[in-house]
């Protein structure tokens, strides 16, 4: 593995593989110093031109927990924000010697444009590309269910027989996207369920199953429930009448949540608009995953990392 830029083409081995380092660094989190000594004299570039909390100090948090040397680099305030191009960017970047660049864009397609461009010799992880894809994210729901299902027995496992049901604004979500093609090759049952604008026209070739009401989708008691935020500054016409009514028709609220089996976990990738797609009692029961799945994503994008990086040393160091 060279880059990581979707779960399309992420073979089971590979995803597994980052699963189960995974939990070697989560393990690592636990003791006093946090810090491994793995990717010491690596530069890290985080290179955001979309807006993003969790998933930038996340990634910084892994990179430096392995001893990298990190440089964030936001759009805003920065010569891109002059009409400066992803081309001369990345040149800059590859003369200040990035080993990895971790890149977030909102044209979808631009990390693989990066990648295969010969501008930087370089890895390159998709932080999300716009509508496309956010295979980080899907690894690390990936781990948040299977840890949930197997704890501390969880390495090696998949999610075969899992059944996961993905919720609200499909059409703009990478997530979903991701989770979509992630799940299917670890044997999980996927379902996708929103109103019929914000599910995409394409969607009859995903390894999926389409459902148009939620409370039917909650009755059949999926294992994991996956909330999505309603993209609002993706949305340029009106795809629901108004929030009250999305919210009554597609809202996880107390009732719903009520409804779900007992052992049924709840997920949302975050940022949540509280109240509009999940309500606060979801968001905060004992079921939610939220902060475990905030957790799990420096340890997640730890082993994506080192398996790029470190994996490269090695193999030049047999080489030798
Ligand atoms: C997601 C994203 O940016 O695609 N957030 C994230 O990475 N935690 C989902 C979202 O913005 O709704």
């Amino acid at each position: 593995m060279r880059h990581l830029l979707d779960t399309k083409t992420l073979s089971r081995e590979d995803a597994l593989r980052i699963l189960d380092v995974a939990e070697d660094m989560a393990d690592a989190q636990q003791r006093e110093v946090k810090k491994l000594p793995a990717l010491r004299g690596k530069t890290v570039v985080n290179l955001f031109f979309e807006d993003s909390t969790r998933t930038r100090i996340s990634f910084e948090a892994a990179a430096k927990r392995l001893s990298a040397d990190v440089i964030n680099f936001s759009a805003k305030g920065s010569s891109v924000s002059k009409g400066e191009s992803l081309q001369d960017t990345a040149q800059t970047l590859q003369a200040m010697g990035a080993d990895a660049v971790v890149i977030r864009h909102g044209a979808s397609g631009a990390p693989r444009t990066l990648a295969t461009s010969g501008w930087i010799t370089g890895s390159v992880l998709n932080a999300g590309d716009g509508t496309h894809e956010h295979p980080t994210q899907a690894l690390l729901d990936a781990y948040s269910m299977r840890k949930r299902r197997y704890g501390a027995d969880s390495r090696g496992r998949d999610l075969e027989g899992f059944r996961v049901t993905v919720v609200g604004d499909i059409l703009h979500s990478r997530v979903a996207r991701s989770n979509v093609w992630l799940l299917n090759t670890l044997g999980a049952e996927v379902t996708l369920v929103g109103p019929p604008t914000l599910i995409p026209q394409d969607v009859t070739a995903w390894p999926a199953r389409i459902l148009f009401d939620l409370d039917e989708a909650i009755a059949d008691g999926p294992d994991a429930l996956m909330m999505l935020r309603i993209q609002l500054e993706r949305m340029n016409a009106a795809y629901f009448p108004n929030e009250r009514e999305y919210t009554r028709t597609w809202g996880l609220d107390a009732d719903r949540l009520a409804a779900l089996p007992a052992d049924s976990i709840v997920m949302h990738p975050g940022p949540m608009n509280r109240g509009l797609e999940i309500s606060a009692d979801a968001a905060d029961s004992p079921r939610s995953t939220v902060l475990e799945q905030v957790a799990n994503g420096v340890s997640v994008r730890m082993a994506a990392l080192y398996l790029l990086l470190a994996g490269e040393r090695n193999e030049k160091e047999d080489a030798r």
